[in-house]
């Protein structure tokens, strides 16, 4: 190797499935079909993504079906599905309807069934929990509530909005929560997400949304950092999108934890992790030294669109984003578990799990 590539800066990107027309045209059949029988929170949902998953991986190359799998072994931070097929007449409106209309409009269940369809080739299943999102499975992600960068047409003036997915305000690195445990259900809460999948209805100003892988930041930090941050000593603040008196936090948790595979899960919120005063000098340093890092870190640009799909490791990877700009830019989430999640099942279909 010359010294001038062993100079070269390396620039993360994040892995990719391109998908063929023939592959991209049977999706969007499949995804059709789904819809029409309601989309992911429809009864029976799950199991009709998982024969069409199947349908699908016999049309894949041997390249994309090795990607897919080191997504579901839970080695790759995310992965970008490009190639899909984009409804060209669906055009942003002037103002973005009312969240009851989209949350029922065919375009929207059309892109949440392709989610559930895509999670279902990386071997997750899509869920909801009780105490989010009125425990539907499908979130809409729009700037509902104001604090973007336009106002609403009906936005008071100091509303406190609130910092979630339905407002418009920035978002700092974070995982998704619940933020109790992160694998198996602890003290009657279900694990955080495994993943969350992203496609875009509309997004006319391209923008972006961020994620940090986070590996190359913890194989940087000290060991002694990284002994703290494993220390069940951070305090943490309730997510504003919670069902009104739940998701109050039981205790302490540690950001970082690692398995007896070697890989770790982090579970971090900038804005709403914190140590107190009662914490020693080194979990301190820890959390401020994690935190220096994270902003320093190399930030992976996702411009979603209609066409495209980001799939986030949420015990790998953070994600934040900017004010939004345009009010019309709207999101569609499902959370995913892997095979390796252990929840607290309240309902099998749709899939359910206590928060
Ligand atoms: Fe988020």
């Amino acid at each position: 190797m010359n010294s001038n590539n062993k100079n070269k800066k390396h620039t993360p990107r994040v892995p990719k499935i391109c998908f063929k027309h023939a592959q991209a045209v049977a999706i969007d059949r499949y995804c059709h079909r789904l819809t029409e029988k309601g989309g992911p929170h429809a009864p029976g949902s799950a199991i009709r993504a998982e024969t069409y998953a199947y349908v699908i991986m016999e049309m894949l190359s041997k390249d994309q079906i090795r990607t897919l799998d080191q997504y579901a072994q839970g080695k790759l931070p995310a992965l970008l599905f490009t190639g899909l097929k984009r409804d060209e007449q669906d055009i942003p409106p002037d103002t973005m309807p009312c969240i009851q209309q989209l949350d029922e409009h065919p375009a929207c269940i059309k892109l949440a069934a392709r989610n559930q369809l895509l999670l279902s080739l990386v071997r997750h299943a899509a869920f909801a929990y009780d105490i989010d999102n009125d425990g539907k499975t499908t979130r809409l992600v729009g700037n509902f509530r104001g604090g973007g960068a336009t106002p609403l047409p009906l936005e008071p003036a100091c509303e406190n909005v609130g910092l979630s997915s339905h407002a418009g305000l920035s978002l700092g690195p974070h995982t998704e929560p619940p933020y109790y445990c992160s694998r198996t259900a602890l003290e009657n809460h279900s694990p955080a997400p495994c993943a969350l999948i992203l496609t875009a209805r509309w997004n006319p100003r391209n923008e972006p949304t961020r994620i940090i892988p986070m590996k190359p930041v913890i194989d940087r930090l000290p060991g002694c950092c990284v002994v703290e941050l494993t220390s069940k000593s951070f305090q943490y603040t309730r997510s504003d999108c919670f069902i009104e008196g739940t998701g109050e936090p039981d205790g302490c948790i540690p950001i970082l934890q690692h398995d007896s595979a070697g890989t770790f899960s982090i579970r971090y919120n900038d804005y709403r992790f914190s140590t107190n005063d009662r914490s020693s000098p080194e979990l301190q340093s820890a959390l401020s030294l994690l935190r220096t890092d994270i902003h320093s870190a190399p930030k992976l640009e996702i411009n979603i669109q209609p066409d495209n799909t980001l799939l986030i490791n949420n015990t790998l990877t953070l994600h934040c984003r900017d004010t939004v700009s345009d009010n019309r830019r709207l999101l569609i989430r499902l959370f995913g578990y892997s095979s390796y999640a252990q929840p607290i099942i309240l309902n099998n279909d749709p899939l359910i799990v206590k928060g």
